[in-house]
């Protein structure tokens, strides 16, 4: 077994505790101890291998763990949610100093909480004063970014944090595995929000660490255990599930959005509400190829001219939901504006999901064009595509 989609249907079946083929949910939070009284020892509940709480361990979780340990190589820790992994490794880092630019907003309020609580300083990931970072300190890079979908060079913030003796966390959650793979070009710490593509069905909250050894992962399975934040029961039964399809999943949502970003930038002189469109795509720096050899990100965002352009263009979409969150197997938009008050209310951010991609180009061309003189012929340019 050494491929991506067999590891990740048969990578946890050696952790399975039943012959099921598929696991059945593991509803208890208490196991028993062991009958012979000469196997109980006063204090045994912190050894994170023996299933005794299901705070601390249950065997969905770690089926989870073990996928996504067999896919990736490194080892693995299973959150409640993609901000509990943050909590997760803050809190494990324990950092004086926090470098951090543009990043998912949650991630940027749990830096608050530690400047709030505890003096935490941050500074700007790109402009910031370095001399701030000791050894020890946290840079967090989020790449692909959020809610633009483009692209930061890793090795390049690798080599800042580390000539400080700081480590780089990489939040990946915009391109899951086999799009990125942070840790070939230093980062020490690569976070999930699994709610995302791992998840893939908008279905479920989870959250994911990888880290580089397994004295680490020890670590922060006793951390996770006292912060209370381990992934729950019915969630990671249903994120095997999702495991079994991932590859497929996101290969065809990376080709649909290549497509699709292709061919809104072909014609965007026929869009006139369409001022930008922001996709790693796009992008034509030089690490681009060696950090993305398997495809795009499927979020990417567009601009329009006006706000009231854009808050008022979900509602001209008949497939793509409007709603928040992105990774799933519908495409959604979301006006950013609803959940990010940072952001310019002329962006829209869009999730690729698993329709057939003609389908989605013409409902966002039927919305850009409004039916107008270029609609007719864009339609057939769209049938003719190959996809
Ligand atoms: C890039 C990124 N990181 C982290 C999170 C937080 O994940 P969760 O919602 O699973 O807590 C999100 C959620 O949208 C995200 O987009």
């Amino acid at each position: 077994m050494s491929h991506f989609s067999t590891k990740s249907i048969h990578g946890g079946d050696h952790v399975k505790p039943t012959n099921d083929v598929i696991s059945p949910i593991h509803i208890t939070t208490t196991y028993s101890y062991s009958s012979n009284p000469d196997e109980l020892i006063p204090g045994g509940l912190t050894d994170p291998t023996t299933l005794v709480y299901s705070r601390e361990n249950h065997p969905n979780a770690a089926q989870v763990e073990a996928i996504v340990e067999a896919i990736t190589g490194y080892p693995t820790v299973v959150y409640n949610s993609g901000l509990s992994a943050f909590n997760g490794l803050i809190t494990h880092v324990n950092p004086k100093a926090v470098a951090i630019g543009q990043a998912y907003h949650g991630c940027h309020g749990i830096v608050d909480v530690w400047k709030r609580n505890f003096g935490t300083k941050e500074i700007d990931i790109d402009d910031g004063d370095y001399s701030l970072v000791k050894a020890g300190d946290l840079v967090h890079l989020e790449t692909p970014v959020n809610p633009y979908g483009t692209y930061f060079d890793i090795t390049k913030y690798a080599t800042k944090a580390h000539e400080k003796g700081a480590l780089l966390s990489v939040d990946a959650t915009f391109a899951p595995p086999p799009l990125l793979n942070p840790f070939d070009f230093g980062a020490d710490i690569v976070m999930h929000s699994a709610t995302k593509f791992f998840g893939g069905h908008s279905d479920l909250l989870a959250g994911l660490l990888l880290v580089k050894d397994q004295a680490t992962k020890e670590k922060l399975l006793l951390d996770r255990l006292v912060l209370g934040t381990n992934i729950a029961n019915l969630e990671s039964a249903l994120l095997v599930r999702s495991l079994r399809t991932f590859e497929l999943r996101v290969a065809r949502q990376a080709k649909t959005v290549a497509t699709i970003v292709q061919f809104l930038n072909e014609n965007k002189a026929k869009f006139p509400q369409l001022d930008k469109i922001y996709h790693g795509s796009l992008q034509t720096d030089d690490f681009i190829a060696k950090q993305y050899p398997n495809g795009h990100t499927p979020v990417f965002s567009i601009e329009l001219d006006t706000d009231a352009h854009a808050k008022s263009f979900p509602s001209k979409l008949k497939l793509f939901h409007h709603a928040t969150s992105l990774g799933g197997a519908e495409s959604l938009i979301e006006w950013r504006a609803m959940s990010d008050d940072h952001i310019s209310k002329k962006l829209l951010r869009l999730s690729i999901g698993l329709e057939d991609p003609r389908d989605l180009l013409f409902d966002l061309v039927n919305g850009l064009t409004e039916g107008g003189n270029d609609a007719n012929a864009l339609v057939e340019e769209i049938k003719k595509l190959s996809v």
